[in-house]
């Protein structure tokens, strides 16, 4: 089984379809999925602005956790029966589903097998645009936007445990308490206050070193505006727009960059190198207690398009999962 997509005069709608069990192919483990992981992607695609990448499942579910059943033979490291988590290019809705084994890791100890299937495309997002891209350096202090996102969750949580400190803004005042106690120093509601002042308030004037943002429109001067000098932001979306106007002399005269990145399209050989990081600097932070997956709620797979309408309200606080 499995969720289709089914495009209609009303609308896309989500169902479950009975399907062939797909077969590991060269590098490939095939999974009996415990959950998967909902993203914002996810929505994009289902409404036709995100294709999958060639070779790709049209089956939505960029991650998933789950039990390996098979693996082609060339597959080192990996056995029958491990739990593991995998980053997908798609297919995560779906009882069973085949990975890379670039893309696989652990579920960590002490973490569930359902949570860990939220863990894997926000923690390779954040690190890979936070440290690769970013290079936040120890001592930096960082600002990530829709800090009760996946994403945002996520990236409070590890930085906090990294010894930076940590701004966030969120669309409401339960929200702006969920990223404190996750670990942010300052939430700003961003409908009733201003980040820009607020964050320079905080740091003496300078303003932030690094910035992970998923908004776009005017946040794009706005946080260029809130950078100290020498600081990077980088782009994951852009939901308020992507075409906007720039101030280059703002960032030529304070030596600013500005980035932006996606991760479905990479070469797994890419995704493998961010998951060797994940091995070394993050999983070990779940396994003492200083990580928590943040999970909002697990759904049965069947009411995937319920999960996707939550999503879309922004009714949740961190990942929202769903289990075959
Ligand atoms: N480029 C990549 O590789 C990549 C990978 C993963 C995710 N992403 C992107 O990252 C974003 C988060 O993904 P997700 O799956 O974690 O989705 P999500 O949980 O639905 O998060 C979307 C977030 O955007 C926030 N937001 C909307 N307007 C805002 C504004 N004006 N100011 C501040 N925050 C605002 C929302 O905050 P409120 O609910 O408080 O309004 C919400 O927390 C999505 O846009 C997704 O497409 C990109």
């Amino acid at each position: 089984m499995a969720i289709a997509v089914e495009r209609g005069a009303a609308g896309p709608r989500l169902h479950l379809k009975e399907t062939l069990v797909p077969h590991p192919g060269p590098g490939q483990i095939l999974i009996k999925v415990a959950a998967a992981g909902v993203n914002r992607a996810d929505l994009l695609q289902v409404e036709g602005h995100h294709p999958p990448p060639a070779g790709a499942p049209e089956t939505p579910g960029l991650e998933a956790s789950g039990t390996v059943v098979a693996l082609d033979q060339a597959v080192t490291g990996l056995r029958k029966g491990d739990e593991v988590c995998v980053l997908l290019p798609g297919g995560g809705y779906a009882e069973y589903a085949v990975a890379s084994a670039l893309c696989a890791l652990p579920v960590p100890m002490g973490v569930s097998i359902k949570d860990a299937g939220g863990l894997p495309e926000v923690y390779f997002t954040v690190w890979s645009n936070v440290f690769d891209t970013a290079r936040l350096k120890p001592g930096e202090s960082f600002l990530v936007h829709g800090g009760s996102s996946g994403i945002g969750t996520a990236a409070i949580q590890l930085m906090h445990a990294r010894g930076h400190r940590v701004f966030t803004t969120a669309g409401s005042a339960e929200k702006c308490a969920a990223c404190v106690k996750l670990g942010a120093t300052r939430a700003i509601d961003y409908r009733s206050e201003d980040f820009v002042t607020l964050v320079k308030a905080e740091t003496n004037g300078s303003g932030v070193d690094v910035i992970l943002d998923m908004v776009g429109g005017d946040y794009v001067m706005r946080n260029l505006n809130t950078l100290a000098r020498g600081g990077r932001v980088v782009n994951i979306a852009y939901q308020k727009g992507a075409k906007v106007e720039v101030e280059f002399r703002l960032v030529q005269a304070r030596l600013l960059s500005l980035a932006a990145t996606g991760l479905r399209g990479r070469p797994d050989s890419e995704k493998a190198l961010i998951r060797d990081h994940l091995a070394r600097e993050v999983w070990p932070l779940f396994e003492a207690g200083r990580l928590k997956p943040v999970t909002h709620r697990v759904l049965p797979l069947a009411e995937a398009g319920a999960a996707h309408q939550t999503m879309r309200e922004s009714r949740h606080i961190g990942k929202i999962l769903l289990a075959p």
